[in-house]
């Protein structure tokens, strides 16, 4: 008799991120090239064996004829991609506006746009409008390609009013949220306008993770303190419903990187940058140009450490990746001009005809050549002035087993919850605690550089992206969803 394929039939996990994990460009009427980019959610995902994994997001450009979204679609489809298709003034109002305007940097402690009262008001409303509209495009995406069984994990702050759209559409959906970013203490949620809906959104998921205990703590906090809930060790109770708050710290695919180092290609790299910079110490920042990452504050303690230490001037070279992004939020230009300015001072303050300080540099790097120079680094500068978890620090570990450099990291980034005990921990507010430990990374000795680094690299390898996936959606499947809602009255002490 024939046999029988017996193996069991994988559940589908539905990932729902405002960006799909593909940079698509139109090449004609009804054609378009796209290319997967690699990024910590794609690796983690792919690690996932028991879920085949779908996406549901935004492919990043405007497509407002039919032929073109139909083309995009189609070709997305191969790649397990389900678009979600916003017009320019969404995008304006949603992405640029809501998103990278007001939450992002409330979430990151840089408050709330301070136009003039008036202005803000109006803006802020027709924004968390386009908000609300774009969050409920993406749950009319989602309840199309909805399949019983199926898990749905939506990702980020640009999603928060989702899990209420989806689970108002059908309750016995299973729903999951994570925030790749801090969440704020409660004082700080409160000041946002739409504060309370946005948290009651929130929790219609059955699982809310975060990437450090106390973005958790303070998610809790703001459910009591705002909406007048109650917090218990699980969770957020509402109305009877409990709704599970974990920590999940990502990780990244370390092995990826590992193994990137014994490329020829990457090989060939690293000879290049060592030959490069032969007699200097190479010290690495690399960051998207936003704000929460702190690169004035980094290159004014550099600035302080050269202006203090003479003898190192012609000894040390710093290489700043800053990857343009947001480019049409304003505060977004603003700090790429200031950025410039400050480095373009410096490098006429203390370069000489044939070298600079500071290689600044507004692009991205490939994969290959990025693995190339974390490894010929002497020093990591991370110095976030507030930051999720921060991945680059994760990524310059798996990369320094052969050279055991040092990694200055940001007391405010969530790494430091991991990383802390091997890094030297800075504030990343005061230039001079950084520059002074600039001097202490590059005179650190050896066998102190080793431990240090052993620390880092243990847990760089051992708590990887796969696993933190793996442990977000075992769980979320083990949360029991109760789908009935019994009502209370209870009064929250902020309306
Ligand atoms: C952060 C956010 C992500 C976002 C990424 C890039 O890491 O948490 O959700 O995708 O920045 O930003 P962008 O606005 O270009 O998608």
């Amino acid at each position: 008799c024939e046999k029988q394929d017996v193996r069991p039939i994988r559940q589908r996990l539905l990932v729902v991120a405002n960006r799909l994990p593909v940079s698509a460009v139109r090449r004609g009427e009804d054609s378009w090239s796209l290319e997967i980019s690699a990024g910590g959610l794609v690796s983690a995902l792919l690690g996932v064996k028991e879920f085949e994994a779908r996406w549901i997001g935004w492919a990043g450009v405007n497509v407002p004829d039919e032929i073109g979204q139909k083309a995009l679609t189609k070709a997305l489809a191969e790649k397990r991609c389900i678009p979600v298709f916003l017009d320019e003034e969404i995008v304006h109002q949603y992405y640029n506006g809501y998103c990278n305007n007001i939450l992002w940097p409330l979430f990151h402690y840089l408050g709330l746009p301070q136009e003039d009262r008036l202005a803000t008001t109006r803006s802020f409303q027709s924004q968390f409008a386009a908000y609300k509209k774009a969050n409920k495009m993406f749950a009319a995406v989602v309840n199309k390609h909805y399949e019983e069984g199926d898990v749905v994990w939506c990702h980020d702050y640009h999603l928060m009013f989702l899990p209420k759209c989806l689970k108002e559409h059908n309750s016995t959906m299973k729903v999951g949220w994570f925030l790749h970013t801090p969440f704020p203490s409660s004082e700080i949620h409160r000041t946002l306008p739409s504060r309370s809906e946005l948290l009651h959104s929130v929790l219609a998921a059955d699982l809310v993770g975060f990437h450090t205990y106390d973005y958790a703590r303070h998610f809790v906090s703001a459910c009591t303190r705002i909406l007048g809930l109650e917090g218990t060790p699980e969770g957020v109770e509402d109305q009877g419903r409990l709704t599970r708050v974990a920590a999940f710290p990502i990780g990244i695919d370390s092995d990826r990187f590992i193994r990137a180092l014994e490329l020829p290609q990457v090989q060939e790299h690293i000879k290049e940058l060592k030959e490069r910079f032969a007699g200097r110490k190479v010290m690495l920042g690399v960051d998207r140009l936003d704000m929460i990452k702190g690169i004035p504050q980094k290159i004014l303690a550099f600035e302080k450490f050269l202006e203090e230490n003479p003898a190192w001037r012609d000894k040390v070279v710093l290489l700043q990746i800053a990857v343009p992004t947001r480019t049409d939020v304003p505060e977004y230009q603003k700090l790429t001009s200031q950025v410039h300015e400050i480095v373009g001072r410096i490098n006429g303050r203390f370069g000489t005809l044939t070298a600079v300080p500071i290689h600044h540099l507004d692009r991205s790097l490939d994969f290959h050549a990025l693995c190339a120079l974390y490894a010929v680094t002497d020093v990591a500068l991370v110095t976030s002035l507030r930051d999720g978890m921060n991945l680059v620090s994760y990524e310059f570990v798996a990369c320094q087993d052969a050279k055991k450099g040092v990694l200055i990291l940001s007391e405010f980034a969530g790494a430091a919850q991991s990383l802390g005990a091997g890094a030297i921990l800075v504030n990343p507010w005061n230039i001079t605690e950084v520059a002074n430990a600039i001097g202490q990374a590059l005179d650190m000795k050896p066998d102190e550089r080793e431990k240090r680094h052993k620390h880092n690299f243990d847990h760089v390898t051992t708590h990887t992206a796969q696993e933190w996936a793996e442990t977000f959606v075992s769980e979320l499947n083990d949360t029991v969803v109760e789908a009935e809602i019994r009502t209370r009255d209870a009064k929250p002490p902020f309306p």
